[in-house]
């Protein structure tokens, strides 16, 4: 794989719709060797404008008709050229290549690389990709008429659909290629259309209910003062954001942030943890639940009405009585959600406070969150270890390092392969 770093200082496009409609989406383009892949570049744009976050596979065939100079300025993103580049194997491997994405975009694919995936060949890295993805695929064919219409190309297209295989139908009209008929590459902004169509219409998580509790708590210790923790809620709203992507109706329960409210999803502000649990509360019955808050254990016996004075250098001596545990208490309800999961921060004895946590709350799943030396409130990036309860003891699975972003998409995304193989009745 040759690398193309960014050769673009500023950005070239900045979505000015708060909302577009492919934001945090990260589509993998696969540009094959056909004429149209001068169409790409546009494609690039587009899709970029519409919020996505676009990587490319540049094959053989289509460095023949574009450079990957002009596809790295406008996608402002590494371009990948062929398989085996040891430095870029080492920044990221074909196999991550081909899964660190939401969507497989093939536009313009040839009949040679339809031909290649179809037999499952693994012979340049935009073939391999196809292989080693887990991910969606969504295919723009475009060659010429006859090649289209030849039985050997019908029966690839064929078996790719069979397997599941999303296909923009090429058009009819004047080829470049001087011919007329099927084979033409769709209008750019057709192709976007069914990128976001795609994303609307993939929505695993639809018609299920999530509640989400997010950021610290104040405790309020007098009208001035509270007593609160650092936590930014970025995971908590990551993750509300992730399952209403996903197609969940999420209620997040927030306490006070800076972070922006995610689209698309239903916020409740609180700011004490006893507000926070009365308004979890009010959102049963849920499908799934998760406790990303980081929840004050314990609240000033009462808040004065006035400011605390200070009385010369007399020490203040503060009475603290615990807080409702709003994890274990869902954990107890007899609205229960269905997939019930918390977090565990811990600074020390991380493995065996995790086991115990995960029994002690009730929960199905635990999240372990090693916080450390300050390295994860406020943070952009974490790392964590999930805990599985399963009918034969506990499960773990290690999370590397990432941004929360990325956190919340794989948590989710283990969400949705939880659903696909077990009920969870809420
Ligand atoms: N939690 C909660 N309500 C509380 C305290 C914690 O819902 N009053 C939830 C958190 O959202 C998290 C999980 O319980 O999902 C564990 O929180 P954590 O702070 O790691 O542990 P604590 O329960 O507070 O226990 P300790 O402070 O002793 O580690």
């Amino acid at each position: 794989m040759t690398p193309f770093k960014n050769i673009c200082p500023a950005p070239i496009l900045a979505p000015m719709n708060p909302h577009p409609p492919l934001a945090h989406r990260r589509i993998l383009l696969i540009i094959a060797g056909s004429i149209a892949a001068y169409k790409s570049l546009d494609l690039i744009r587009r899709l970029r404008e519409a919020g996505a976050d676009v990587r490319c596979i540049l094959t053989r065939g289509g460095a023949q008709f574009i450079t990957p100079l002009s596809v790295a300025a406008l996608s402002e993103n590494h371009v990948y050229t062929d398989l085996f580049s040891l430095t870029d194997e080492q920044e990221m491997g074909h196999i991550r290549l081909a899964r660190d994405c939401d969507l497989v975009l093939v536009a313009p694919a040839s009949a040679n690389l339809m031909a290649r995936f179809a037999h499952g060949l693994a012979d340049d890295l935009a073939a391999t990709v196809l292989l080693a993805t887990d991910k969606p695929v969504l295919l723009a064919p475009a060659m010429n008429p006859v090649m289209w219409q030849n039985q050997a190309t019908q029966e690839n297209l064929a078996t790719l659909i069979r397997r599941g295989v999303k296909i923009i139908t090429p058009e009819s009209g004047d080829m470049a290629c001087g011919e007329t008929g099927a084979g033409r590459l769709p209008e750019i902004a057709e192709i976007v259309t069914r990128v976001i169509d795609f994303f609307t219409a993939h929505k695993p998580l639809t018609g299920k209910t999530a509640l989400v509790t997010s950021g610290p708590t104040h405790e309020p210790l007098d009208p001035v003062r509270f007593l609160g923790n650092r936590s930014s809620g970025k995971q908590g709203h990551a993750l509300a954001a992730e399952l209403a992507k996903a197609g969940a109706s999420v209620t997040l329960v927030s306490g006070p942030v800076s972070e922006a409210p995610p689209a698309g999803v239903s916020v409740i502000s609180v700011e004490t943890a006893d507000q926070m649990l009365n308004a979890c509360l009010t959102t049963l019955p849920a499908d799934i639940a998760i406790c990303a808050a980081a929840v004050a254990d314990f609240r000033p016996e009462a808040a004065t009405a006035t400011k605390i004075k200070k009385n010369g250098d007399a020490a203040l001596h503060l009475t603290l009585v615990p807080n409702p545990d709003i994890l274990a208490t869902l954990a107890r309800h007899p609205q229960r959600p269905g997939l019930l999961i918390g977090f565990a921060a811990e600074t020390n004895n991380h493995l065996e406070n995790a086991h115990r946590k995960l029994a002690a709350k009730g929960c199905d799943w635990l999240l372990l969150n090693d916080v450390s030396g300050g390295k994860v409130f406020g943070k952009d990036t974490n790392r964590l270890t999930l805990f599985r309860q399963t009918p034969t003891g506990t499960s773990q699975t290690d999370i590397p390092p990432q941004s929360k972003i990325d956190l919340a998409r794989h948590i989710v995304a283990a969400i949705i392969k939880e659903y696909a193989t077990h009920d969870h009745p809420a």
